[in-house]
Parts: structure tokens; sequence; C-alpha cells
């Protein structure tokens, strides 16, 4: 497997003032399923628009697999693309549709038939050949939109918000099967999403994208785990941020004060500086314990009370002032239902592993 079958090398796209990708640089695997992740105008659609070649770049280069692709056009790359408003022709059938994605490619009638045959069936659409676009579903047509972007036999494929467009129940069962279908077919895949939950959920590796800069690109589990700033810790799942100062250091740890809570020694993985007060304390709802006693082996156990609480099936999200801190927090709780466990006075324990520093820039 190629470790860099795309170098992005230093990437920028200005529109003017705007600088919609602003010095890029990425390398992404082989065969990998990689995401762009960020919020809307952080220039998604341009890095990928880029990489077809339907934008050429201010500045920077791009490769794929080895070769220099910068001044190529579109159909000179090994990549194609499925557009954020994908669009199938709604005045011809299915198999026109996918037929569409063959031009000029000058391959005979037996190939033609046989690469449809074959995409058809890989995205599950037998039996549908003779359909047009008001005779199938948002799901359906979706994947008639992919089939004909792979019926190319890209070697990488660009997926521009390509579930947008579906409910939440369709699209949980999509993404299940546009992760197999891309790991059954081996290709390199970029998507394009602003949904966290489907870029952690999906990808092997994910780049979050602000202001056409990376803030960070990992595995999901790390994002979510170890986020390098406040950007990336708030826009991947929930939070709470505490206030804090940093005090001495101790090695890789450091003493933090955490509101008006007292010195705790954390984690120091970003290695911030002693003594600054530009600093915050991200703690997920879910890494904190709710509970009517104290518990003494919890690092931090803090007598509190639950304002309000909201249950959501899988699980029940409290509200809760605490005892020297000056914001409401978030715990959230798998273990208790609304009935139960509603509203009074309660202990949120913390264990100083779940404790994330980030700086304030
Ligand atoms: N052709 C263009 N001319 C001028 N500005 C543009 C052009 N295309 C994009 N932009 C600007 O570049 C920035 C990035 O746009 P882009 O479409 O890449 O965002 P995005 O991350 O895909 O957003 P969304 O999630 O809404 O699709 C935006 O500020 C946008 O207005
Ligand atoms: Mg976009």
């Amino acid at each position: 497997m190629n470790e860099k079958y795309i170098e992005v090398r230093n990437i920028s796209k200005h529109f003017g003032k705007v600088k919609a990708v602003d010095d890029i640089s990425i390398e992404i695997k082989e065969g990998e399923f990689f995401s762009l992740l960020g919020p809307s105008g952080c220039g998604k659609t341009t890095l990928l628009r880029l990489l077809a070649g339907f934008e050429y770049p201010t500045k920077g280069d791009l490769l794929i697999d080895g070769i220099d692709v910068t001044a190529l056009p579109p159909n000179k790359r090994p990549t194609n693309m499925v557009f954020q408003n994908y669009a199938i022709f709604p005045h011809i059938n299915v198999v026109k549709n996918i037929q569409f994605g063959l031009r000029k490619l000058g391959l005979t009638k037996a190939e033609n038939d046989q690469r449809v045959e074959e995409v058809l069936s890989l995205v599950k659409l037998e039996g549908y050949e003779e359909r047009y676009s008001n005779q199938l579903s948002g799901g359906q047509r979706q994947r008639v939109a992919l089939a004909r972007a792979l019926v190319r036999r890209p070697k990488v494929l660009l997926l521009d918000e390509p579930l947008g467009a579906l409910d939440k129940k369709l699209r949980d069962e999509m993404q299940l099967e546009l992760r197999n279908l891309q790991k059954s077919i081996g290709i390199t895949f970029v998507f394009v999403t602003h949904d966290q939950e489907e870029a952690i959920s999906m990808s092997d590796r994910v780049a979050v994208m602000n202001e056409g800069k990376i803030q960070q690109l990992s595995q999901p589990n790390e994002l979510y785990k170890n986020p390098n700033n406040i950007f990336v810790s708030d826009f991947i799942g929930e939070t709470n941020f505490l206030n804090g100062k940093t005090n001495e250091k101790h090695g890789d740890k450091i003493d933090v004060a955490i509101e008006s809570l007292g010195n705790f020694k954390v984690d120091n993985r970003l290695n911030i500086s002693a003594n600054t007060s530009d600093i915050v304390c991200s703690i997920r709802p879910e890494a904190m314990m709710i509970s009517r006693e104290v518990q003494s082996d919890w690092d931090i156990s803090l007598p509190a009370s639950i304002k309000q609480t909201s249950y959501y099936g899988e699980m029940t999200r409290f509200y809760v002032e605490v005892k020297g801190i000056d914001q409401v927090l978030t715990v959230s709780s798998q273990h208790f239902d609304n009935q139960s466990f509603q509203t009074g006075e309660c202990f949120v324990s913390i264990g100083l592993e779940d404790i994330a520093l980030l700086e304030k820039k």
C-alpha cells in the first residue's frame, strides 16, 4: 500500500480576498477512507474540487500516485466525483444514467454493458434498470449517483456530502453500506461531511477543517480523546469547558487550578507553559459520574445539584450546578432513567485522566 497515494503540498485557493483553502498539506493512503470534516464554508468542497481538477490552486502542488497532476484537467486524473447536490438525470433511466459515466472512455458496447452490470450489482440496483428518478427513493437515487461515478473505475472517489439529502435512518444505513462497499472494492475515498458523527464512524482518518486550514488530522478515537485545540474539542462530540490557570510543571504533568476547586495535577500532552491563565479544561459529559453519595475513590467528587434532566432513551443528560464551578455542567449517564433520578442534591465525580488541557487561542 502506498502511504502517500495522494500528496497535497502547501495548497492554497483564494477567491479574491477569501482564502477558501489556506496552505494545506496532507497525505492520503492508498485504499484509505479519508474524511474532510468542518463547518459550512470552511473549504471542504473547494479542496475536493482541487483534487478533482475542477479548480486549480492559487499555490501549491498536488500529486496522485507519484504523478504531478496539479495542471491536469479532470479527465486526465484518476479521480471521479460525486457532487454535493448530486443530480441524476430525470429524463433518462437508471442504466442510461450509469452509462453517462462511461462516455468518452471509448469502450466497446460489450465492455460498456459488462461494466454497467457489475456496478448495478455492486450498489444493489439490479431490477431497477428501467426506472426513472421519480420512481426511486432518495437512497436509490444516491446509489445511482454512486454507480455513475464508480463505473469509470476511478482510483480515487471524491464524495461531497453524498448522504446529506437523506433522512436519519436511511443515512445510517447508507453509511454502513458505503463503508462496506469502499472496503470491498478497495479504492481510496475522500469523503466530505459537516456531520462529525458520520465522519468519525466511517473513516480511517479525519481531517478537521476550519477557515481553510486543517485543525487536526487523526484517527477518529484520537480526535475524540485527544483534541489538539478548543475548536476540535468543541466540534467533535459534546464537552464542558472549565476555566483554569496552570502552575508548576512536573515532567509530562502540570498543576492546574480549575475554577475555584483547587489545584490538580493533570496530563500536559500539548506541553502548555507553566503560569498561564489562557487555558481551559475540557471534560466530556460521559466521563463524569453522577451519584447520590460522595465517591471517595474518584480523584474529584463534588457536591452538586441537578437543575434539569433530559431523557434520551439510551442515556440521560443531567444539567448540574457544582459548588465552585461558575457554570452549569452537562453530565450524561446510561445508568439512570428519567423517573428515579430527576432533580435534587447529588455528587459529580471526575477522574483526572479525563481532563484535557487546552490553550485558549
Ligand atoms: N467560486 C467561488 N467564488 C468565490 N468564493 C467562493 C467560490 N467557491 C467557494 N467560495 C468561498 O470559499 C469558501 C469555502 O467554500 P466551500 O464551498 O469550499 O465550503 P464548504 O466547506 O464546502 O461548505 P458547505 O459545508 O456549506 O458545503 C466560502 O467562503 C465560499 O463562499
Ligand atoms: Mg461544500
